[in-house]
């Protein structure tokens, strides 16, 4: 990958939502540590904010000696997207996951506030140092046009803007590579690709259950190998089972040969036209 982001993460959407889980979803996410994640992907949004304690407290769990090696995504709501409130929205963010600073702060979707407001909260926000890069999501290729314009408009230069675009991207959803990938991939900008899994179906999907077998891998390995094929592009698979997050890592070291991504292309046809960004 051209920029410093592992190509794979853990996601964490759904964690958090039941104070009987935590214990288990803290394991969860330490055990993904232990394993090797160095990335892990949150949002006020998930749980109301509870989410981002369930990471904390695994952060914590972690040791703080292990801080600078793990990029903590985090993201702002849209309707908190303006210039004050993104900035509280952040220091609330910093609260609950018990940290000094979030690695890649994102703008969860579209808000009705301007963009130029959303940057300049951002450019507080890296200035005084609680965040380190900024990144969208939910942004198709005219959207990340125009923002990127207004970071330019702003004279931010393109190595210290918007560092990634967080989007649905699986074999069950090609259509970024239509044309939000290749865009992209010109600005040397990774894509973080969410619900790699096709929301866990693609484990379990027959075609690819069996190809995936015959190369002796799983199902969600291939999947996540496909994912990340480029080395542009890095998965966030969201799992709470430690044998599956042990699955899903090991993916990332299969390098997909020719004939393989053709027999795949053969099952989940790649977009011949524009698609509109799939969401979830
Ligand atoms: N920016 C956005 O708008 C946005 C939107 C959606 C998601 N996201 C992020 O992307 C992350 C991943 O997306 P996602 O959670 O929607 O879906 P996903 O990662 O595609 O799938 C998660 C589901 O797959 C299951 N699973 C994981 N590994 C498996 C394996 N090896 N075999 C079988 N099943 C497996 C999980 O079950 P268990 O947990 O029970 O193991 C869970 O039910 C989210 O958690 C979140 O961090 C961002």
């Amino acid at each position: 990958m051209t920029t410093q982001i592992p190509l794979i993460g853990l996601g964490t959407w759904n964690m958090g939502e039941r104070r009987a889980s935590f214990v288990s979803e803290v394991d969860a996410i330490l055990h993904a540590l232990r394993v090797g994640y160095r990335l892990i992907d949150t949002a006020e949004l998930y749980a109301d904010g509870a989410c981002e304690q369930v990471v904390g407290a695994a952060l914590k769990a972690f040791g703080r000696n292990m801080r600078d090696r793990i990029t903590v995504v985090s993201k702002v709501l849209p309707s908190n997207a303006s210039r004050k409130q993104t900035i509280t929205a952040c220091q609330r963010s910093l609260d609950r996951l018990g940290l000094e600073q979030i690695d890649v702060y994102l703008l969860h979707w579209h808000s009705r506030h301007p963009y130029a407001e959303t940057i300049e909260a951002f450019l507080t926000l890296q200035e005084s140092g609680l965040i380190k890069r900024w990144g969208v999501s939910n942004f198709d290729t005219d959207d990340l046009a125009q923002w990127l314009a207004v970071e330019k408009q702003m004279g931010i230069a393109p190595e210290k803007g918007c560092l990634t675009n967080q989007v649905y991207y699986s074999l069950m959803a090609r259509g970024p590579e239509f044309d939000l990938l290749p865009a992209m991939q010109q600005r040397d900008m990774p894509l973080m690709a969410y619900t790699p899994l096709g929301s866990g179906e693609l484990a379990s999907h027959p075609e690819l259950a069996a190809l995936a077998s015959s190369m002796g891998l799983t199902a969600a390995q291939l999947a996540l190998s496909w994912v990340v094929r480029s080395g542009r592009v890095c998965a966030i698979p969201k799992s709470v089972t430690l044998a599956r997050i042990t699955e899903n890592f090991a993916a990332v070291e299969r390098q997909l040969a020719a004939d393989e991504l053709a027999a795949m292309d053969r099952i989940f046809p790649p977009p011949r036209s524009k698609q509109p960004l799939a969401v979830i």
